[in-house]
């Protein structure tokens, strides 16, 4: 059931741009994955005329569209015609009835984009005619401000320009990996949920931030910026977190002993727990 990319390939913000302004996409499903993955393909350059949105009644279309900056399709009929990609961005359990109800309307050589956790490739092009280019994308939240990360798994009738296409659509969310469907558990654990469980790290540091006498205010900034900060450095510099973090730990300093508190109550085993709990998930979850 694993497909790999020939090639492995890795898009970051950097890369060279394509020009993506004459690509139609129809987003069936914008939701709280599908609406940033809409911005992020806008980003990209694909133009809010050619970016239609369809969700379930017209009016959550209308306003999907209004927010992310698309435009509405008033039927998926209307947002498949001459749709270039298609990305599927409904929960899980809708998406193999979505993919064979929409089979028949299909534009030949379409690819399409999956984002569902735990549907394989091999389903979905079961579902859908024979030989039509399936990719399934496993992106996080953050790439709504083109610091997220995402996963790609190419399916075997994708050919290298359409594969090119995908990753010059996902070339603003942050970073752009290629991954096999046996990484994607790994890649949820690290990168998928990761963002989820580092916002609920910032809320206990804001919260203890306010319990140490700062305002609600002062503190989400001071947590954010440093959180931001630390991550650009190592970003920016190629250094290990290990080595930083010797860096601001000073012989019987106040960083040191802060460093030991969290060591005693297990956050490096529960970061750890977290992650694994998370991949474990993605795998039961995951059926042919
Ligand atoms: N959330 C994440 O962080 C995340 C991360 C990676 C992957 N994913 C994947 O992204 C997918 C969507 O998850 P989500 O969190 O974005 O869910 P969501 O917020 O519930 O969005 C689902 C969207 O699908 C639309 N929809 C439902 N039934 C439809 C239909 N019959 N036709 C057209 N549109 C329909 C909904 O429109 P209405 O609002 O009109 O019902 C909504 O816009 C899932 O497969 C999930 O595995 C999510």
């Amino acid at each position: 059931m694993t497909e790999s990319a020939a090639t492995p390939q890795t898009t970051s913000t950097d890369a060279p741009g394509t020009d993506l302004s004459g690509v139609r996409v129809a987003l069936i499903g914008a939701g709280n994955m599908g609406g940033p993955v809409a911005r992020t393909f806008l980003s990209a350059g694909v133009s809010a005329e050619n970016l239609r949105i369809v969700n379930s009644t017209p009016a959550s279309s209308e306003r999907a569209a209004a927010e992310w900056g698309a435009t509405a399709a008033a039927s998926r009929a209307e947002a498949l015609e001459g749709a270039g990609v298609v990305v599927l961005g409904v929960k899980p359990y809708q998406i193999l009835d979505l993919a064979s109800e929409i089979r028949e309307e299909l534009p030949a050589g379409a690819v399409v984009i999956s984002l569902a956790a735990g549907t394989t490739l091999a389903a979905i092009q079961q579902a859908l005619p024979e030989g039509q280019p399936v990719e399934r994308a496993m992106p996080n939240t953050p790439i709504s401000v083109g610091e997220g990360a995402v996963g790609l798994m190419r399916g075997s009738a994708v050919d290298d320009q359409q594969h090119e296409l995908v990753h010059a659509l996902f070339s603003r969310a942050g970073v752009a990996v290629d991954i096999t469907e046996e990484q994607v558990h790994a890649f949820i654990g690290a990168a998928g949920s990761l963002s989820a469980f580092v916002f609920v790290i910032l809320e206990a540091m804001s919260d203890e931030a306010v319990r140490l006498g700062l305002t609600r205010n002062l503190a989400d900034s001071l947590v954010q910026q440093t959180v931001r900060g630390a991550a650009t450095m190592l970003l920016e510099s190629g250094m290990h977190a290990a080595v930083a973090k010797n860096g601001v730990s000073s012989p019987g300093g106040t960083t040191v002993e802060g460093i030991a508190a969290l060591e005693r109550a297990g956050v490096r085993s529960g970061v750890a727990a977290a992650m694994a709990t998370a991949a474990g998930k993605s795998r039961e979850m995951t059926t042919d």
